[in-house]
């Protein structure tokens, strides 16, 4: 029998449009769209008139510079820091005291930062960096957890013009040495050690151990746990105790690099997406005011995600601080101690915007409503996803549960490239259609095309397109423009910004977008390169090939799978599975490790040698075959889908 509320969700899936709620819109920053049709006008202009509200040693006299296209630049004449944006204006204007994060550690501790108190550890921490030789255009790479000191760290560097390169606690140290090399990174702040769910693993150690080529390691003391410490290393906390407290700002160009972050791509080799300074921080400041409808001081907000990924970049860090709002910090896991840590996180700082992926949700979902249940949500007033597509049901759960069917869902489309939201509702303004991201915003202009580049008709699928450069966007690949213009601006030209993703507008012009359409994955809203995984368990001794798919993922929205053919005679077993699995690992990370793993004599391929992985999600999705005939060997599709039944 359905319970109650399986019974009302699925009423609510007869609703196809949610508007504001009257007390919202009237509330709301923005509650008309004169602000669309006012950027329409001039998007440039419009934009530059946006970057005012930050503050600027030089204001720029120039917006968007588009001579020389796909470099586009932008407020090029301007000089700000960002760390200035984050940090010393809200303490100058007599706010100091406010809190920018209320941390929580994985066993309860907790900790409220204030923008002072952030300000004072970032002067420090700056010239630590630069009493190490670390400058202006240095990188310095950051593997550090969800601690307060990640946050330090990133706006040390932008403080003094040092680009930023944060690797994902979750990736592997190798990944982690291998991201240090692409970037020339000069040094490296880490920790002793990570805890998850109650248990501590070694972080200095596991690095050391790897090698990673870095001058100088600075190590936070956070778990306690002995680790070795050699004659480059310094201790985070001696660092700070030994350093001047004050670091005059560098003033740097709009264009200046404020940092890389490595994004998985359609090769093996991760892309470093570079995201500079002026621009970022005004779309990024732009969409968390706007996008969120933040009132600071009166907002509490939280975004889960993980400061590794750019979604904690844009929307832990530098947007949340930019417009001096309160924010939750979490360490843990959303199911530790007990599934419910994060509705009591939100009861107890009182949460009124909550930022998360639809994975999450429907993690939350399957665990129950009770969970939510023995908490009250009721400040919460906005709520948001990211990631991947929402599945209506997953959205509707959100709405009613979570957001007690009196809360906006704004729906957020965007990627590391484009450094913020470019594709959502306004919350005042807009109706949500639960699993449509909604519309461009202001300024921002897309397109859905064929593969010629023009534009599909309404309620077709076609190709995702970005026809006009916006302040966020990525300028280059770390030290190859070459791969940058191949990768975005080649296939339409270089005013044409190729998404990867599939998507269809309705007759509204609301986007609902389908999934990428290159050999990248998204995995519980993380991006995975099929290729990078590929190589991953190929550099495994016993396996001579490997295919990796995309499955279809009730839980994670795709998982990994395998097709793995293996050296010589040898058989496939449950510890091989076993061995692979922890072979990748130990290169990438966990969240890479292939779900499963289907053992294959041999792989479809064209005649010229390309595994064709259509048929092989084909394959294992259990769908009847597509087209073989460009099979250089049609036999090995019988063969494959006779393992596969096997399995089943
Ligand atoms: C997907 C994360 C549907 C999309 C910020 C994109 C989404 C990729 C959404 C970027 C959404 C992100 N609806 N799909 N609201 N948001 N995606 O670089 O495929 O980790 O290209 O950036 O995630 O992932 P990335």
């Amino acid at each position: 029998m359905a319970t109650d509320l399986e019974q009302e969700l699925a009423e609510l899936l007869e609703v196809e449009t949610f508007p504001p709620s009257d007390e919202f819109r009237s509330a709301a920053s923005i509650s008309d769209d004169a602000v669309r049709e006012e950027a329409e006008r001039d998007p440039a202009a419009w934009w530059l008139e946006q970057a005012r509200a930050l503050d600027w040693f030089a204001q720029p006299s120039q917006s968007l510079d588009d001579t020389d296209p796909p470099f586009y630049k932008w407020f090029a004449d301007g000089t700000l820091n960002a760390s200035v944006n984050c940090l010393d204006r809200h303490v100058d204007a007599g706010l100091g005291d406010r809190v920018a994060f209320h941390w929580r550690g994985e066993e309860g501790e907790e900790r409220d930062i204030t923008y002072a108190q952030l300000l004072a550890d970032v002067q420090r921490f700056a010239n630590a960096l630069k009493s190490r030789g670390i400058g202006r255009g240095d990188v310095v790479g950051i593997f550090l957890p969800m601690i307060p000191e990640v946050v330090v760290a990133m706006l040390a560097c932008a403080r003094i013009g040092a680009p930023h390169n944060v690797v994902f606690g979750g990736f592997s140290p190798e990944s982690v040495k291998e991201r240090m090399d692409f970037s020339d990174a000069r040094a490296l702040v880490t920790v002793d050690g990570a805890r998850r769910k109650g248990r501590t693993a070694p972080i200095k150690a596991a690095v050391d151990e790897i090698g990673v080529d870095v001058e100088t390691i600075f190590v936070v003391r956070h778990t306690g746990i002995d680790c070795p410490m050699g004659e480059r290393d310094v201790f985070y906390d001696e660092a700070l105790a030994a350093a001047d407290a004050v670091c005059e700002p560098e003033q740097l160009p709009a264009e200046h690099p404020l940092y890389i972050l490595y994004s998985s791509g359609s090769t093996a080799k991760p892309k470093g997406i570079l995201h500079t300074t002026g621009g970022y921080l005004t779309h990024v400041a732009w969409t968390h005011r706007y996008v969120f409808d933040l009132k600071a001081p009166s907002d509490v907000y939280w975004c889960s995600a993980d400061v590794g990924w750019v979604t904690g970049h844009s929307y832990i860090v530098y947007g949340p601080l930019a417009n001096g709002c309160t924010s939750v910090m979490y360490e843990g896991a959303p199911d530790y101690p007990d599934k419910d840590i994060w509705w009591e996180l939100c009861e107890r700082y009182g949460v009124t915007i909550f930022y998360t992926a639809p994975t999450a949700i429907r993690a939350c979902m399957k665990w129950g409503e009770q969970y939510p249940g023995r908490h009250d949500l009721s400040a919460l007033r906005l709520l948001g996803t990211v990631g991947e597509p929402i599945n209506p049901k997953a959205w509707l759960w959100y709405h009613k549960v979570i957001g007690g069917e009196r809360c906006p869902i704004v729906d957020t489309w965007w990627q590391t490239e484009t450094g913020a939201i470019m594709i959502t509702t306004l919350p005042g303004v807009q109706q949500t259609k639960p699993g449509s991201a909604g519309t461009p915003l202001p300024a921002i202009a897309a397109r859905v095309v064929d593969d010629s580049g023009e534009e599909v008709p309404r309620d077709t699928q076609g190709l995702l397109t970005l026809t006009r450069p916006w302040p966020g966007m990525l300028r280059t690949l770390y030290k190859d423009d070459d791969r940058f213009v191949a990768t975005y601006w080649e296939k339409f030209g270089p005013q044409t910004y190729f998404v990867g993703d599939a998507a269809r507008r309705d007759d509204d012009g609301y986007l609902w977008v389908i999934g990428r359409v290159d050999d990248v994955l998204n995995v519980s809203g993380h991006r995975m390169s099929t290729a990078e995984i590929e190589s991953a368990i190929v550099s495994h001794p016993k396996v001579a090939e490997a295919a990796v798919i995309g499955q279809t993922d009730e839980d994670t929205g795709q998982s990994v799978a395998a097709f793995v053919t293996l050296e010589g005679e040898l058989e496939g077993s449950d510890e091989l599975v076993a061995e692979i699995r922890d072979h990748v690992a130990a290169r990438i990370g966990k969240l890479a490790r292939p779900k499963r793993i289907i053992w294959s004599d041999d792989l479809p391929k064209t005649r010229s040698g390309k595994i064709m992985r259509r048929l092989l999600r084909d394959i294992a999705e259990g769908r009847e075959l597509g087209d073989v005939t460009t099979l250089r060997d049609p036999d090995v599709m019988a063969k494959l889908e006779g393992r596969v039944k096997e399995l089943q």
